[in-house]
């Protein structure tokens, strides 16, 4: 993410999480983030983060910590053009699994991950700040074909 974008990244994060609390200022520089821009503008309309995380037996997994689009943009596949290009980084390092959780509620977050094949793993208890349960997913990025999820 090109730095002079950072607080407007930091803006939408805030938009399209109203309810959690603000990300430490740190986030956004400690974990690589994507960003979609307005084809018409070099406005940001969505972003997602990553981290590269070493299991203990040394398989390195691709975590999905965070992923918003703006509410003036969404239901356009612009989640799904982030999400691609978070699972072909992944692939190109060699990662085994992506790893992402959502609410139970979070129907459009849940059907991305159905649309990219993931595996709906088990409902975690307690997962967010607020006390709610969180659905783990799992992808074998070994057997992903990248391009358009329909692999
Ligand atoms: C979840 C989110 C990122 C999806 O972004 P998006 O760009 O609108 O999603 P896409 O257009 O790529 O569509 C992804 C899927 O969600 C579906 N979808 C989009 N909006 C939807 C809605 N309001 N209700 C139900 N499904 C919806 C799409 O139809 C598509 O599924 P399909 O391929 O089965 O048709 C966006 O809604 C958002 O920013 N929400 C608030 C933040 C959030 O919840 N982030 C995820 C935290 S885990």
């Amino acid at each position: 993410m090109p730095s002079r974008l950072e607080p407007e990244v930091r803006e939408l994060s805030k938009r399209v999480h109203p309810d959690r609390p603000e990300l430490p200022v740190f986030q956004f520089w400690a974990n690589p983030t994507l960003i979609a821009v307005a084809p018409d503008s070099d406005r940001v309309i969505g972003y997602t983060s990553y981290q590269l995380n070493r299991t203990d037996t040394g398989r390195l997994d691709l975590w999905l910590i965070d992923l918003g689009v703006a509410s003036e943009a969404r239901g356009k596949g612009v989640s799904k053009e982030l999400m691609e290009a978070r699972l072909a980084i992944g692939h190109s390092m060699g990662c085994a699994y992506a790893v992402g959780l959502t609410r139970p509620g979070n129907e459009p977050m849940r059907r991305l991950f159905r649309f990219f094949k993931f595996d709906e793993v088990k409902t975690l208890p307690n997962a967010y700040f607020d006390g709610g349960d969180g659905i783990l997913y799992m992808l074998d990025l070994k057997r992903k074909e990248l391009n358009n999820g329909t692999s």
